[in-house]
């Protein structure tokens, strides 16, 4: 019988990428997986983005010492982000001695040597964390487990320091892949009948500034939506403040880009945008966003907000509000600032209580659903083209969304998950659309 793995993810499509790297590790190695509880590796790769990320983790690592008792040759292994925090390793050591490997973002590819090794009889826990980003790694081969749809690292790390975000520290600097091994890696991905490319990086928009070769993320994109046959191109994420007019005119000039651009604003006051380091105004916020429409009338945006941020007034929080009514966003993550050790804004003074952070997310919650519902009800009896990606049990029904990434839901008697269907909306209920086939 094979061995089995788990792996359970937490945090950003960066690390549910990472993980089918993992996995793809793991299927080398000759496990196959399992979500059931008969795994002989489990692997949590971690996310320490907020507290509660980080409190999710430590909750379901702690749940497992039981079964660690009962079946000593269960190995647990912990990786991700929260592993490159400083003295976290140790914590985990205090807290949890019983977990067998802890391997940080840096060095994922050493996992299946910290396996073996730990497998040739090794007693204590086994630690490999490299503080500096080595030179890319390439030739992994992942185990996509989300197609049609696939995911690809463009370039990592962040130099922004945006002063309440743990990335930078936790992800290195920024290092951008070669474009020949990107376009080498969806060319294969269309050939295996992928149909939408996501490229990824914490800031794609300062993709090629390492390499002196004169790449950037439009002529990136220039060439990855030439390759032929049909399929969807999208990345993430785009830092406001590098976002240019030569980048919308690539989205314009290729059907493939979908016209949505996720462009995370965070706030709308210049005063916490300031304080937040990200090196835009909410002017110059709201000119990119004029900018993208010129060309693309049809364009819709997303978000990421904060609240809470220290020293948001009541001001300023009314300022995130009104941007977002004119921006008019498709939709947005929405989060309360949460204080994060080591990062510039955990020091700041005038930290916001937790009911004003409460009251002013469920505020912006409120908001953010209501345009996205008007947005909904806009579907009502029109055609639209989806991706189909998956069957949802409860409803009986496929699933895959549109170019806005707005999810519709239909019934069909063939398997239709990886082909493009038109459907007439026939429903709207909040973010979701329901229609037929025709
Ligand atoms: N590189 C991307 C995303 C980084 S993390 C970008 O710059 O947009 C995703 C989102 O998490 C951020 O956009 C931000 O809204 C949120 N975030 C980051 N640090 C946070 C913190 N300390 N508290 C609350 N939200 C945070
Ligand atoms: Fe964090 Fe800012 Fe970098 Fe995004 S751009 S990862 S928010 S530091
Ligand atoms: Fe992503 Fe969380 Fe790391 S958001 S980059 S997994 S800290």
């Amino acid at each position: 019988m094979k061995k089995k793995y788990q792996i359970v993810t937490y945090g950003c499509q960066m690390n549910v990428h990472e993980s089918e790297k993992i996995a793809g590790i793991l299927e080398e190695m000759g496990y196959e997986r399992t979500e059931g509880e008969d795994a002989d590796v489990i692997v949590f790769n971690t996310c320490c983005i907020r507290e509660n990320a980080e409190n999710h983790a430590f909750g379901n690592i702690g749940a497992l010492k039981k079964r660690k008792k009962e079946r000593p040759e269960l190995l647990i292994c912990v990786g991700g982000c929260m592993m490159q925090e400083k003295g976290m390793p140790e914590e985990l050591k205090r807290k949890f001695p019983f977990v067998d490997i802890v391997f940080g973002t840096h060095n994922l590819w050493e996992l299946r040597r910290l396996i073996e090794i730990k497998s040739s009889g090794r007693k204590k826990m086994l630690v490999s964390i490299h503080d500096k980003e080595g030179e890319i790694v390439e030739g992994e081969r992942p185990c996509r487990t989300s197609y049609p749809n696939a995911w690809v690292n463009i370039n990592y790390g962040c130099n922004n320091f945006c002063t309440y975000c743990i990335v930078p520290y936790v992800r290195g600097r920024e290092r951008s892949r070669k474009p020949e091994a990107i376009l080498e890696e969806v060319r294969s991905l269309v050939a295996e009948g992928y149909k939408e490319i996501t490229l990824l990086g914490q800031n794609v928009n300062s993709y090629g500034k390492d390499l002196e070769n004169g790449i950037t993320v439009p002529k990136l994109l220039d060439q990855v939506a030439s390759i032929e046959g049909k399929f969807r191109v999208r990345f993430m994420t785009s830092h406001p403040k590098d976002f240019s007019e030569e980048l919308v005119k690539v989205i314009a000039k290729h059907e493939k880009i979908c016209n949505l651009v996720h462009l995370p604003v965070q706030s709308g006051s210049n005063a916490v945008l300031k304080a937040m380091n990200r090196r835009y105004t909410r002017e110059e916020y709201l000119e990119k966003v004029a900018m993208l429409k010129r060309y693309l009338p049809d364009a819709e945006l997303t978000s990421d907000l904060i609240v809470g941020f220290p020293g948001e007034t009541e001001a300023d929080f009314e300022d995130t509000l009104s941007l977002v009514k004119e921006v008019g966003f498709a939709s947005a993550f929405t989060f309360v600032y949460s204080k994060r050790k080591g990062t510039k804004a955990a020091e700041m003074e005038n930290q916001i209580p937790e009911d004003v952070q409460k009251r002013r997310i469920m505020e912006l919650v409120a908001l953010v659903n209501s345009l996205t519902r008007v947005k909904s009800e806009r579907y009502l009896g029109k055609t639209v083209e989806i991706l189909c990606e998956d069957y949802d049990e409860k409803k009986g029904m496929f699933l895959g969304r549109d170019v806005y990434g707005r999810m519709g839901y239909f019934k069909s008697e063939k398997n239709p998950i990886g082909s493009f269907v038109t459907l007439k909306i026939t429903e709207a209920s909040g973010i979701s659309l329901y229609g037929e086939e025709v």
